[in-house]
């Protein structure tokens, strides 16, 4: 009785009440039904991490990849099965997007300790906040209480998220219809700071940047050079690169530094400079303060993790975050 009061103020305090603020997300969503969510989603990550130090930006991609299609529903987690295409075979996803081992080891743990009750969607949402937490970036609360898709969207895999030869206008009108602005584009490109690209995503600028054969002349010429050893103009598809160069394993500013020095990996790092002022301004400003980037950083997380959630009786609590619960759970 005193849980249910306890747990009606709650819902009073984070205005569920009134449908708003968070998308009917808040952090204590878990608090009574399974209060040892977050530490058990935290530890798994710090394990995974200390394994292998590029999994902390694996887990923060995949978070990406999972809100930008059908909103943070964990569809990105879905394997193909008879009825669902999986979007892990998308463009964007097939031989790249990685994590899912440890996002199926959470989820035991989770299932072993509060059965039916944590979606795979705020699995994904704690990771994405742990890992960049333990790469050194910033901490936020998580809005919790996402369910989880009863589907996936091969086409939306495809079509909605950012290619790294998009042009800016492009990436800004990928990002706008998930409502998501200018400011929150650069602020999150800077995931950039941790993590891998393979050469066949940026290849393209090494060699034939606009289609007659030259490089993108905004590279820095001896980085583009240590780039051409490793990524040839063919073969090497799957030869790994650090996104930052100069920390790349540490969440930090440095993306943005290395963008005013011509050396961003991405085509679509690169245009965050040089083909719009808002944006440049904006790169400048997170190269010179880092805890502006952090803090800018983190509210964009939370507006991307807000992206159409599954709330209250829509979707479902997975008990295996690669498939849809059938007849036989
Ligand atoms: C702005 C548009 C974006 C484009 C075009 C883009 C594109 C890419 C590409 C091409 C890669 C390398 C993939 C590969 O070659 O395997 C990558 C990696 C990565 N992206 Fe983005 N991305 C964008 C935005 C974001 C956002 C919003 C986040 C997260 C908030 C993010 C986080 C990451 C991370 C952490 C990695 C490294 C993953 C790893 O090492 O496993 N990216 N991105
Ligand atoms: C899923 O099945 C489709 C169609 O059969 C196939 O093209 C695709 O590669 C598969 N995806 C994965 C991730 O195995
Ligand atoms: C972008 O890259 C894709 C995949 O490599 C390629 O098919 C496409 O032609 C490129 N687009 C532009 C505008 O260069
Ligand atoms: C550069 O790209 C264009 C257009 O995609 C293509 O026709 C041309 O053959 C390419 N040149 C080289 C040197 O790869």
């Amino acid at each position: 009785m005193g849980g249910c009061l306890v747990l009606f103020s709650f819902l009073l305090l984070a205005g569920v009440g009134h449908g708003h603020t968070w998308g009917g997300l808040f952090p204590q969503f878990y608090d009574h039904s399974c209060p040892q969510a977050k530490e058990i989603v935290r530890s798994i990550v710090a394990q995974a991490v200390a394994r292998e130090t590029r999994m902390a930006a694996s887990l923060v991609r995949l978070h990406f990849h999972d809100c930008f299609v059908k909103g943070c529903d964990a569809s990105v987690l879905l394997d193909n099965s008879t009825s669902i295409v999986s979007e892990k075979g998308s463009n964007p996803n097939k031989n790249s997007l990685r994590g899912f081992d440890v996002v199926d080891e959470i989820k035991a743990a989770l299932e072993h300790a509060c059965p039916g009750t944590v979606s795979c969607a705020d699995i994904l949402a704690l990771a994405a906040r742990d890992s960049t937490v333990l790469a050194g970036g910033p901490y936020w609360d998580v809005p919790l209480g996402r369910r989880d898709s009863l589907g996936a969207s091969i086409q939306g895999s495809n079509n909605d998220i950012p290619a790294p030869n998009n042009t800016l206008p492009t990436i800004v009108t990928k990002f706008k219809l998930q409502g998501l602005d200018v400011a929150d584009v650069v602020a999150l490109s800077g995931a950039h700071t941790i993590g891998f690209s393979r050469c066949t995503s940026f290849r393209q600028r090494l060699y034939n940047q606009t289609g007659n054969g030259v490089a993108d002349a905004t590279l820095d010429a001896s980085y583009a050079a240590y780039l051409r050893q490793g990524c040839p103009s063919s073969g090497g598809d799957d030869n790994l690169f650090p996104l930052d160069l100069v920390t790349s394993a540490r969440f930090d500013n440095f993306y943005f530094k290395n963008i005013l020095a011509g050396r961003g990996l991405l085509s679509s790092d690169e245009v965050l400079l040089t083909k719009s002022a808002e944006t440049a301004a904006l790169v400048k400003a997170y190269a010179e303060d880092v805890e502006l980037f952090f803090r800018h950083f983190a509210e964009s997380m939370v507006k991307m993790g807000n992206i159409s959630p599954l709330t209250g009786e829509k979707g479902e609590i997975r008990k295996n975050c690669r498939r849809v619960n059938g007849n036989g759970y």
